[in-house]
């Protein structure tokens, strides 16, 4: 009797909310808390704890943190053999105050990574031998550094071509296609408890797809410890389509991989669909929206992110991490070259808009996979 008056009770505030928009009153961490975690990538001033906007969303709203540059090549490792870790040191530390999940990202990309790493004293191309010492010195000196703290590291990032081949990136064409196995395993040297991710972009796109199936597949033959995919999920209103990203979740989580969507977020402002960050800065789309999203366009992604978020659900028992590329409109990359692009769930105030509504309300949905 009680059960049933409190089920009318939860229908009834249902059909309330639903039809007076009313905002939802929880936190995406708390309302998929059954499902998986919720991440945001951070920048400095916020894990510096002076953004006056971001951080009571970040420690209201997450539980899990994505440095969004502090950890890439060039910023803790900007000249051979000089460290920086005062940046990094104060990510993993508000993490740590603020009882989150800290992730690793990046070890081994072709972006954002000095040229000096691939060259010798008169700039030609360095040695495989010397290139792999370079690796291993960084990996293991940064991953050894916060072992027991980052537990989940991006050890290789974006390293296919979209018809699904090995990108014939610097590291590549240096020490050859086992660059990745060599990063996987100084890796695991350096923190033998860390999740070690594969992340890359387009993963639901087949030719793509297959050739990180394959890549993963020959990992895993060489007992090489890979042991979750990051899809990164930089996404347009219209690809991937629901059917895409369903299959590439099941596809990855078929390989025992734990699956973790990294980089969320949709880009409403269209132009070639990519998320190569060189093509990115080049690349056309309208500059539509300066003014502010109209109320349409809001409902439109709004339904895009429920969309995405009811294929996660469906996938959460392989789905571990769900993790947003900024935590306001305006903190995002997708803003480069004077777009004024709205890709996440708070507006440029701060303020929820209408698909974090949309978002949460998926979690309220009974779902036949829970
Ligand atoms: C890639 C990288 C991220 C970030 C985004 C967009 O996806 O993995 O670190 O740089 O591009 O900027």
């Amino acid at each position: 009797m009680k059960n049933n008056l409190m089920a009318l009770c939860s229908t009834v505030l249902g059909m309330v909310v639903a039809a007076t928009g009313l905002r939802a009153q929880t936190t995406l961490k708390d309302a998929f808390q059954a499902d998986f975690r919720i991440g945001v990538a951070i920048n400095q001033k916020q894990f510096d704890d002076e953004d006056q906007r971001g951080d009571p969303i970040i420690k209201a709203q997450f539980n899990a943190l994505s440095p969004e540059n502090i950890l890439k090549w060039e910023s803790v490792h900007p000249e051979p053999g000089r460290y920086d870790f005062a940046g990094p040191d104060r990510y993993v530390e508000f993490g740590e105050k603020n009882h989150m999940l800290i992730v690793g990202h990046t070890l081994v990309w072709h972006n954002q990574t000095p040229k000096w790493v691939f060259q010798n004293a008169n700039g030609n191309p360095t040695t495989r031998a010397v290139l792999l010492e370079r690796m291993r010195d960084h990996i293991h000196t940064v991953v050894g550094r916060y072992r027991g703290r980052i537990k989940i590291w991006d050890v290789v990032n974006e390293a296919l071509q979209d018809d699904g081949k090995l990108r014939k990136s610097p590291w590549e064409q240096i020490i050859g296609d086992d660059y990745i196995e060599k990063a996987f395993q100084y890796a695991h040297e350096a923190d033998p408890d860390a999740i070690l991710r594969y992340n890359d972009y387009s993963l639901e796109n087949k030719p793509k797809q297959n050739g990180a199936i394959a890549l993963i597949k020959k990992l895993q033959t060489e007992g090489i410890p890979v042991t979750a995919i990051g899809l990164q999920d930089h996404v347009q209103m219209d690809w991937p389509t629901r059917e895409q990203e369903d299959a590439a979740i099941s596809a990855f989580a078929g390989l025992g991989l734990k699956v973790m969507i990294t980089e969320l977020d949709v880009n409403v402002l269209g132009g070639r669909q990519t998320a190569e960050i060189t093509e990115m800065a080049h690349q056309g789309g309208s500059n539509g929206y300066t003014n502010g999203l109209p109320p349409v366009v809001q409902q439109e992604l709004a339904n895009r992110y429920a969309d995405l978020f009811r294929v996660f659900v469906k996938h959460h028992d392989d789905i571990a991490l769900v993790t947003f590329w900024g935590v306001t409109d305006g903190d995002s990359w997708l803003n480069m070259r004077g777009r004024v692009n709205h890709p996440l769930l708070f507006d440029r105030a701060g303020q929820p808009k209408p698909a974090f509504d949309a978002v949460v309300r998926v979690a309220q949905e009974p779902s036949p996979a829970r």
